[in-house]
């Protein structure tokens, strides 16, 4: 078996809060893989750590002192990168009576050494797509003309002509309107729609192993929300690239993902292959996953209950995560058998059926 493109192991970001004297634990112990050609969707409710997640991995994680600490193991060209080596040392706690009262950190080393590090990936290897499209594009520069400095700064085609002829390719190839018009256009000259168009084509151009996308979708009108997970489907099949897309979007999840990993209070509580994570019906199931499906106003759900249901009750706070299982507080599937250990101790991912795993003291051995 070849090694997975991307690994990450027991990946912790937290940031610290001066007023609080306590760390923001927005990404807690993920553990996730990425095979070649895989899609991996990430789903849960907002503020679970998806997009600290995504930071984490292309090195963009900003505020202050925040602290990264684990492993992201990425292969790519025959090279392994590991994305967090050594940054630990460019950050200091102070603890007192076990509560860290300090943390600081050497910014400019930290970014020297995080831009070292991504310097050979970021935008080359590991192309990324947003939220809000606009923000990722230059607005005083034509689409065009960003989507050729993509591909001469990462790609063989060096030459202007080339490289230029190799852009339109790209437009036309995500099918936007008027490819040789949007082409000479500045950003503000596109609707939302065209503009998440014109970064997918900007992040292909640059003929990336990994495709990060962050809710491309989200903020889109319906339709072209539709249109968008269209062409993700029509470019997965066609380059196959691995691809790790992280929306709110069940429907979309399921249309693009080979394996769904549901994430709740900064940890992954289940992973598996995507018909049997999102599949209502199959069992073993994380409770939250349960509840995640239910939220989903689907026309059976609505048929079924006669309202749309959301997931009842808050995620849990970042800053002072409960000590046993993440999900107690809202869970509606806890037995006696399993009570004590649900509200004291944490459970581990475990095997519930070949390559799928779930966190739950329910299917503990
Ligand atoms: N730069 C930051 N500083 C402090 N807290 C942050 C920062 N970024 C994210 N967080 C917190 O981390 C948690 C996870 O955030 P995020 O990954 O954005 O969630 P999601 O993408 O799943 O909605 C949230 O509680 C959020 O408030
Ligand atoms: S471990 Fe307990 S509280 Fe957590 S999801 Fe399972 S049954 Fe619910
Ligand atoms: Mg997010």
């Amino acid at each position: 078996m070849t090694a997975p493109l991307l690994e990450i192991e027991n990946l912790r970001t937290y940031f610290y809060s001066r007023s609080k004297q306590a760390f923001i634990r927005a990404v807690d112990g993920v553990t996730l893989s990425i095979a070649r050609g895989e899609t991996l969707g990430v789903v849960g409710e907002s503020g679970s750590g998806k997009s600290v997640t995504a930071l984490s991995i292309t090195g963009l994680v900003s505020a202050g002192p925040g602290v990264i600490s684990g492993a992201i193991v990425f292969r790519a060209d025959g090279v392994e990168h590991n994305l967090l080596q050594d940054l630990e040392q460019y950050v200091r706690l102070k603890e007192r009576d076990g509560r860290i009262v300090e943390a600081s950190k050497d910014e400019p080393g930290w970014r020297k050494a995080v831009e070292r590090l991504m310097a050979p990936v970021r935008g080359k290897e590991i192309a990324m797509i947003f939220q809000s499209p606009k923000s990722a594009l230059n607005p005083f520069a034509r689409v065009g003309d960003q989507i050729t400095e993509a591909i001469r700064l990462h790609t063989r085609a060096k030459g202007p002509g080339e490289a230029k002829e190799r852009a339109l390719h790209w437009l036309e190839r995500v099918k936007i309107d008027s490819p040789r018009l949007r082409f000479e256009n500045h950003p503000y000259g596109l609707s939302g729609g065209m503009c998440q168009r014109a970064v997918i084509a900007m992040a292909l151009a640059s003929e990336p192993s990994l495709l990060i996308a962050d809710e491309p979708t989200t903020g889109l009108d319906a339709t072209i929300q539709s249109e968008i997970v269209g062409l993700l489907a029509e470019l997965k099949a066609e380059f196959g690239i691995a691809t790790l897309l992280i929306s709110h979007d069940i429907r979309a999840i399921s249309r693009l993902a080979d394996n769904v990993a549901v994430m709740y209070g900064g940890t992954v509580v289940e992973h598996g292959p995507a018909p049997d994570v999102l599949a209502s019906r199959f069992a073993p199931k994380h409770p939250y996953t349960t509840a995640l499906l239910a939220s989903i106003p689907s026309v059976q759900n609505v048929r079924d209950k006669g309202y749309l249901t959301v997931v009842e009750g808050e995620v849990p706070d970042a800053v002072d995560l409960p000590r046993g299982c993440r999900f107690y507080a809202r869970c509606n599937r806890v037995t006696d058998d399993v009570r004590d250990k649900c509200a004291q101790h944490e459970p581990e991912l475990q095997e519930v059926m070949p390559g799928h795993h779930v966190r739950c003291w329910l299917y503990a051995e």
